[in-house]
């Protein structure tokens, strides 16, 4: 032996006293393999077995090397330099995969000395069951962050807005003007009128596209955890934070786009951290003592009046001016509705791709009907009432009275209005229960069933929708997503 590695074993003997103890006889005879490294990543003790494993000729000393030499890619230093333990690994042994597991070692006043490793199996064969869920989980996740790469990229583009009319036009050209400029946009309009649909085509048109656009919405997180999610958390910010940094929204969005839909149900409290990220590019996670830079483009989006919600003190001004920036409100059906031809064209196209069924086309008359309608869920409504009226009608062409709903919707108003006298008196609470028994419904089939959007037509909260439906006796038919449709 050399005088170097005897010298270095020589400082071992705290470890050596470990390894040779009664504790590795046992390992030798009930592990594969089982090898010992000091803190220094150093071999110590390897077991025959191990030797045998690797193909170790037995004419070299093996003990004093540094790990690495003789198991290239082992983790041993990292568990040895780190403390802490690696219970359950798969580990490419040469050409072998190996369950292993790997170990800090302590001397008697609990600093770390060094590691062991043991080869839990070295036939694979024997976990095949365990090893093929191993691979199907494995093959899952990759499948899984593909999607989520996907879903971080821009879904529609400026083809996708459909609209011939002036209104349509200016919008699309404004838009298409704010993709080319690096700026805060402000989506405004209401609900339905393609918001969201105009923020994904300006991501794809600008010079970001290729990065990833991030979507939060501000109603649909609770308020106790917005924050965390757009700013991130620090490691060990609070008690189950955990040990890992956290991101937000805004540093998943770095060099993108985040878009910050509902952005006027952002909380009071958190706009001010919001401003700081917009006029600085600064943001602070929570818990963090230091404050981290990032690059990213907001596309913000509300259908409320901010205007009106800064003059009523829920919103800050200097949050509304520094988003107001580059504002583009979107108009809504009833400012366009000689694009309601050409939207019917290609919404029935979409719902004809979706369901597989035949293309339908609507009447003359039924587009009339259509006309006639108030629309106040906009675009989503219109197409929530074509899949319907799809469902509803055997016939190629969709004539009026595949649109009931429509009649519905607009009639008992006018009829309450044109014969007041013909309906008898009843009691007030009675009438009343009525009245919001009806705008409710008319609500929830604008919206499509997405209750949030539902309560915001009617100027009331969730909650509050919740309480109503169940108060007034109606049954919920479908599922509340809570996102568009
Ligand atoms: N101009 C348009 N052309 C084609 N489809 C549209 C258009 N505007 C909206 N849509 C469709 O209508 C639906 C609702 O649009 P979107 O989600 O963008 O609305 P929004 O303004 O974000 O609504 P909300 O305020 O309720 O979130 C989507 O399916 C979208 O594809
Ligand atoms: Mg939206």
């Amino acid at each position: 032996m050399n005088e170097v590695l005897r010298g270095r074993l020589s400082n071992d003997a705290d470890v050596r006293s470990l390894a040779s103890s009664a504790l590795l006889r046992m390992f030798d005879s009930l592990y594969e393999g089982a090898v010992v490294v000091d803190r220094e990543g150093r071999i110590t003790w390897i077991n025959d077995k191990y030797k045998a494993l690797i193909g170790w000729n037995g004419t070299e000393p093996i003990e004093g090397r540094a790990i690495e030499e003789v198991i290239p890619n082992s983790r041993l230093r990292t568990v040895a330099e780190s403390g802490q333990p690696e219970m359950l690994d798969i580990f490419n042994l040469g050409s072998r995969q190996v369950v292993v597991s790997r170990i800090p070692l302590q001397d008697g006043k609990g600093s770390v000395v060094g590691a062991l490793g043991v080869i839990l199996y070295d036939r694979l064969n024997a976990l095949k069951p365990l090893v093929s869920k191993f691979h199907q989980m494995r093959s899952d996740l990759a499948t899984a962050r593909r999607e989520l790469a996907d879903s971080r990229q821009a879904k529609y583009r400026f083809s996708q807005f459909v609209g011939l009319s002036p209104a349509a036009a200016e919008v699309k050209e404004e838009a298409r003007r704010a993709a080319e400029r690096d700026m805060t946009v402000l989506l405004l309009g209401e609900t339905g009128t393609g918001k969201e649909l105009l923020a994904h085509a300006i991501h794809a048109a600008s010079r970001r596209a290729d990065a990833p656009m991030v979507r939060v919405n501000a109603a649909a997180i609770p308020e106790g955890l917005l924050e965390a999610e757009l700013f991130g958390v620090a490691p060990g910010a609070f008690t189950g934070a955990g040990q890992k940094a956290r991101p937000g929204k805004f540093e998943l969005a770095d060099g993108g786009t985040l878009f910050l839909d509902e952005v006027g149900d952002m909380p009071l409290s958190l706009q001010a951290k919001l401003l700081r990220v917009l006029q600085e590019g600064e943001l602070e996670p929570l818990g963090a003592t230091r404050v981290r830079t990032v690059d990213v483009r907001v596309i913000a989006a509300t259908s409320r009046n901010l205007q009106a919600m800064v003059e009523s003190g829920g919103f800050r001004a200097d949050l509304f001016y520094r988003l107001n920036v580059l504002p583009i409100r979107l108009p809504s059906l009833r400012e366009r509705r000689e694009d309601l031809p050409i939207l019917c064209e290609h919404l029935l196209e979409t719902i004809a791709e979706q369901t597989g069924e035949a293309l339908k086309t609507v009447s003359d008359a039924a587009l009339g009907r259509l006309a006639g309608y108030e629309w106040p869920g906009n675009v989503r409504e219109l197409h929530n009432v074509l899949q319907q009226a799809v469902t509803r009608s055997d016939r190629r062409e969709l004539g009026a009275d595949a649109f009931p709903m429509i009649a519905a919707a607009t009639g008992p108003a006018r009829v309450d209005r044109a014969a007041p006298a013909a309906t008898p008196v009843r009691p007030l609470r009675e009438a009343v229960a009525e009245a919001e028994r009806e705008e409710i419904r008319k609500a929830l089939a604008a919206a499509g069933g997405v209750k949030i959007q539902a309560a915001r037509l009617l100027g009331i909260s969730r909650a509050q929708l919740y309480e109503k439906l169940a108060h007034l006796g109606l049954v919920s038919e479908s599922p509340d997503t809570g996102s568009s449709v």
